[in-house]
């Protein structure tokens, strides 16, 4: 018989959580007025709320921190990060921040300005926050059959590049700061973009006189399903692939919390040196010096070596093949999930799930809320919440998507774990025709609400 496919590696710590009962959870979702990101973390078992910075650092880069050179300018370990870097995504310039959302903040500083217009597939929330912020507009110009949550597309990240070339056409050059595509799309459901796509996105900037950057932070993650689902890329290497992503590209932002696998770390990736310079005063003056930037010279060491284990294949097929296994179990349930399953998440139809409870009653927030309660199993709502108000009419946006997403730590939890997780939401579905009514808002930001909104049962 074929060898089943098991982790690249075995667990050296652990690292104990605790069950809590059902009436337990209860009392505290309502003192944290039903939003889960007020919880604490001892208050979840499995705690699915984010793939970011949560993974599990290995030994090679837990010894790598004890090198860590940590001189203010000039440090080895910046030099160790940018020799990486450049093998892996072919940069030569790079700025190290401390986040993603850090690293938008620097690059959108130095292109993004008021009346800008940042086209794209569908934007992260901090990135469409930052992009607002400067009083731009990010245009979401995704496929429409990403918005299908069962039809199977191997690329449904993908950007339409019709759609793509109808705003390149409508604006003059100079209003569009970048295209930016973000590898794999994860408001979509990280779903990957393709080598195909990546290539007609550089024509049109090529054509249209713009640049175009990579939201990077699930590039691996992408780099591998290109390899299994495009043809021509089974037999290249996950480097290889990632080099020719990034070939067609100005450059990169990078949240390093998760393919590069370290719980804190970003970066910027730059081809052309004069914007490298002008970014590189916004990094000094909102990271740090730019040897060093929002990181210490340890995590910088971590950094580079999370890097390389990212885009090890053996550790990529586990990774992706642990949530396509939590995707199979709750299909075999009927739950409704996307598909096909994403490379860091189980995205579960909220709309479906709970079709009695109207949008303005927030289904995903209702069934992350019932799915804690039921089994202290921490998601994250992808929908009107997060979606946040239209920042000129200031009413609520409801996106056609609404989701849950359970995204899975890198290299933490067991296929038990998986077990249990599917178990628990089997159980919210079987009961679902007795969950009524959702949530309304007590309390909210002005943007990027999701994070702080106080809600209450309607
Ligand atoms: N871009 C993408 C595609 C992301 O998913 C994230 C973060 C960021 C940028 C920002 O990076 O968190 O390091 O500042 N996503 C996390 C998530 C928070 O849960 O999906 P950051």
């Amino acid at each position: 018989m074929d060898l089943p496919f098991t982790e690249p590696f075995k667990i050296k710590m652990v690292e104990n959580i605790y069950k809590s009962t059902k009436d337990q959870r209860d009392k505290w979702i309502r003192e944290a007025s039903f939003n889960l990101f007020n919880l604490r973390s001892e208050q979840v078992f499995i705690d699915l709320i984010t793939d970011s910075g949560t993974g599990a650092m290995s030994d090679k880069q837990w010894s790598a921190m004890m090198l860590g050179d940590e001189s203010y300018a000039g440090a080895s370990s910046y030099y160790k990060l940018k020799e990486a870097i450049k093998e892996i995504t072919g940069f030569n310039y790079f700025l190290p921040t401390h986040q993603g959302r850090a690293a938008e903040n620097v690059l959108f500083s130095a292109i993004v300005k008021e009346g800008d217009i940042v086209p794209g597939n569908s934007h992260f929330d901090t990135t469409k926050g930052h992009i607002e912020f400067r009083k731009a507009r990010a245009v979401d110009c995704t496929v429409g059959i990403a918005s299908d949550t069962t039809a199977w597309d191997p690329f449904k990240g993908n950007v339409d590049l019709e759609k793509l070339e109808d705003v390149l056409k409508k604006y003059p050059a100079e209003k569009i700061s970048c295209i930016l595509i973000t590898i794999t799309n994860n408001s979509a459901g990280g779903q990957p973009v393709s080598m195909e796509n990546l290539r007609g996105a550089r024509k049109l900037a090529d054509k249209y006189g713009t640049r175009l950057f990579l939201d990077s932070a699930r590039f691996a993650e992408n780099a591998w399903f290109i390899k299994k689902r495009e043809p021509g890329y089974s037999d290249k290497g996950i480097l290889e692939i990632a080099g020719e992503m990034f070939s067609y590209s100005d450059g990169m932002t990078m949240s390093s919390k998760k393919d590069a696998i370290v719980n804190m770390g970003g970066f910027i990736g730059f081809r052309d040196e004069e914007l490298f310079h002008k970014a590189t005063t916004y990094n000094i003056m909102f990271e740090g010096f730019i040897t060093y930037g929002g990181m210490s010279g340890r995590d910088m060491n971590a950094l580079a070596q999370g890097l390389y284990e990212g885009i090890d294949l053996s550790y990529l097929e586990s990774r992706i093949g642990q949530v396509a296994y939590l995707g199979r179990k709750m299909k075999e349930y009927g739950i409704p999930v996307l598909e096909p399953f994403g490379g860091h998440a189980i995205f579960i139809d909220a709309k479906k799930f709970l079709p009695e409870i109207p949008k303005e009653e927030f289904p995903g927030q209702t069934l992350a809320v019932e799915i804690y309660i039921e089994g202290g199993v921490r998601s994250v709502e992808i929908g009107a919440l997060m979606a946040d108000r239209d920042p000129v009419t200031r009413e609520n946006r409801y996106p056609e998507l609404e989701m849950i997403r359970l995204a899975l730590p890198r290299r933490v939890f067991t296929n038990n774990h998986m077990d249990y997780v599917a178990a628990v939401v089997r159980n919210v579905f079987e009961r679902r025709d007795n969950i009524k009514k959702g949530f309304r808002i007590l309390r909210e930001a002005p943007i990027l609400r999701h994070f702080t909104v106080g809600l209450e049962r309607v």
